[in-house]
């Protein structure tokens, strides 16, 4: 019998279970918000964006429609679009409408259920455009696949304010990362929610349905799920509010009670109102936005919505050296 006949199989959760047991022994206490993306966690997340409250969706969507035209002339023909975290593809169908002759279409995400749906929906829209998913972590490197027909130049779509999700330092090492994914020549079309009246925020991460709650709370499902925990769901509230010195709205799973979890064979004790990290969304200005790119190298090239609209895109290219 060879070795790797006799090997224990690769263990599917080895990851999850490092971070979520490092996160729970870690002071304070933290969770990472890229676990919340199962596939009920992404089914929750479409749901969020059909909440009224949270105009982040709709706002952008209703940009990428108006500007979509520009836009394109921006990024010019023949374009592989590679979109960050392809969600439901639902903006992507704008996008690729827009473009001159696309060659390819590489969604990255975490969520396989959330990416074959995405690919599903737009092959029917777009049958003739080659669909290249990659199923993968993309704050890791990414091993792109190659499409068939040569490139003019590679565009990196990353939506929805997802780099919001992400400290300064995380989300420039992120751009810079995505800088040599697409290349001297390539470009990034970058999705940012805007700073603005914290009410309006604060609504958006608290909508009345309780549909992000249900969404936060289902990271915990998760971990009992995947690593045989034993959170008790009525055990912790969903606490979202937004800290304007930080513009940002900070997201923790809080303890309604003094109560003791497993977690993969560990005992963790939580007081009441011990509370867990589980997500920032951060929000932006123009002047922020702009110094987050030029530590990663690119500069904005294009700018779409602004302070009236709440929401912005804007245009990465590899930043020019002064002269
Ligand atoms: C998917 C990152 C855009 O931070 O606004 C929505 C996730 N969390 N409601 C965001 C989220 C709570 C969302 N992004």
């Amino acid at each position: 019998m060879s070795v790797a006949a006799r090997a224990a199989p690769p263990d599917p959760h080895a990851a999850l279970r490092a971070d979520v047991l490092a996160g729970l022994a870690h002071r304070p206490q933290r969770l990472p918000s890229k676990y919340f993306y199962d596939a009920r966690g992404s089914a929750l997340f479409e749901a969020i964006t059909r909440q009224p409250e949270y105009y982040l969706t709709r706002v952008e969507r209703a940009l990428l429609a108006r500007h979509a035209g520009d836009i394109a002339a921006g990024v010019g023909p023949r374009a592989r679009v590679v979109e960050y975290g392809s969600g439901s593809g639902l903006k992507t169908e704008c996008l690729l409408g827009a473009l001159p002759e696309p060659v390819a279409y590489t969604p990255v995400e975490i969520s396989a259920a959330a990416l074959d749906a995405c690919v599903a929906r737009l092959r029917l829209r777009f049958p003739r455009l080659p669909m290249l998913p990659l199923c993968a972590d993309f704050t890791a490197p990414l091993a792109l696949p190659h499409p068939a027909t040569a490139a003019a130049r590679t565009l990196a779509f990353f939506p929805g304010s997802t780099l919001g999700n992400f400290e300064d330092a995380e989300a420039v090492a992120l751009l810079r990362a995505m800088a040599a994914t697409v290349g001297e020549d390539g470009l990034a079309l970058v999705g940012i929610d805007l700073v603005k009246d914290p009410a309006a925020i604060e609504a958006a991460y608290n909508d009345a349905a309780g549909v992000t709650a249900a969404f936060t709370l289902n990271l915990l499902a998760r971990i009992n799920r995947e690593l045989g925990a034993d959170f008790d769901l009525d055990g912790f509230a969903h606490r979202a509010r937004y800290v304007a010195a930080r513009e940002r709205i900070q997201t923790h799973l809080v303890s309604r009670r003094a109560q003791a979890v497993r977690v993969a064979g560990r005992r963790f004790a939580f007081s009441a109102g011990q509370a867990i990290l589980v997500e920032y969304s951060h929000k932006y200005r123009d002047a922020r936005f702009a110094a987050l790119a030029a530590a990663a190298g690119l500069e904005v090239a294009g700018a779409w919505g602004g302070e009236a609209d709440g929401f912005g895109l804007r245009l990465l290219r590899r930043r020019r050296a002064a002269d």
